[in-house]
């Protein structure tokens, strides 16, 4: 029997990219899979192909900048599934964009800072939140989370995305440090350039045509993460792979 089967495991950004592939890989090895995004049709569609193809999986609108929306997320996979095994902190956005420019309209980036920060660092934050006080009680559990290679190198117009992917790291290593004697697992992943909605976000035309074209080169699919997903999840409890960067083969940086 898989790892996998039969665990609880609760996706952020289930709705589109890497969380939705995650949710497929997770739920043809026999997870019981909570999703959580912004999109309910999305995520009900996930759920209905999900639910067809014989497995097992729910939903939750849950915007993961809202602390309060994260206990319940925790709290409806607890009460609908039983105690939770495994949370993906994936939801991320990427509006990248450079620190200054002359022209007045861009001062509206301060908005994607922001955004970037309540999704990418807060968001986490709340998922750590609302799981670990159930995962410490039964000495058990598993914490994912999306870094990036953006997490580990700084490129021009990428800078507040990799600083909150830098901090996602630093989270993730303090909660390992943490937790570890209590039995939890913490995993960072970092993909390279993977196909996903990530780069539709980015509006700043300075650096969206090098991006998209970066991406049509060279990015691999969603699944390829999931599948790295799926192996972190599926080792023995005392084994943790608390660290992956996950690249194409063409991508130097
Ligand atoms: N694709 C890449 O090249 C790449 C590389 C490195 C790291 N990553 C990381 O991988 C993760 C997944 O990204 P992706 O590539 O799969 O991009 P994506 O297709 O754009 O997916 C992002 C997901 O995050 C969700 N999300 C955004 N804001 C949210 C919020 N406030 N509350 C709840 N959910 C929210 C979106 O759902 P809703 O809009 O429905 O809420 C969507 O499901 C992100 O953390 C990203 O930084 C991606």
């Amino acid at each position: 029997m898989s790892n996998i089967q039969n665990k609880v495991v609760i996706i952020t950004g289930a709705s589109s990219g890497i969380g939705e592939a995650t949710a497929k890989e997770l739920a043809s090895k026999g997870a019981k899979l909570v999703l959580a995004a912004r999109r309910e049709d999305r995520l009900k569609k996930l759920q209905d192909e999900i639910q067809t193809s014989g497995g097992q999986a729910i939903f939750k609108v849950t915007d993961v900048t809202s602390h309060e929306q994260m206990e319940d997320l925790a709290a409806y996979a607890l009460k609908e599934f039983g105690p939770i095994d495994v949370l993906v902190n994936n939801a991320g956005v990427m509006p990248h964009s450079f620190l200054y420019k002359k022209k007045i309209d861009d001062w509206n980036k301060i908005d994607d800072w922001n955004k970037m920060i309540d999704v990418n660092i807060k968001g986490v934050l709340y998922g750590i939140a609302a799981v670990l006080p159930s995962m410490r009680e039964r000495k058990s559990g598993h914490i994912i989370n999306l870094s990036s290679v953006a997490g580990h190198f700084v490129g021009a117009g990428s800078t507040v995305y990799a600083g909150t992917k830098f901090a996602v790291r630093a989270i993730s290593e303090g909660l390992r440090k943490e937790e570890y004697g209590n039995n939890i697992r913490s995993t960072i992943t970092s993909p390279g350039a993977v196909k996903s909605e990530l780069t539709q976000s980015i509006t700043d035309m300075d650096l969206k045509p090098g991006i998209d074209k970066l991406y049509e080169d060279l990015a691999i699919d969603a699944e390829s993460i999931a599948r790295a997903i799926a192996y972190a999840i599926e080792q023995p409890s005392d084994v943790a792979i608390n660290e992956m960067i996950i690249r194409p083969t063409y991508q130097e940086r």
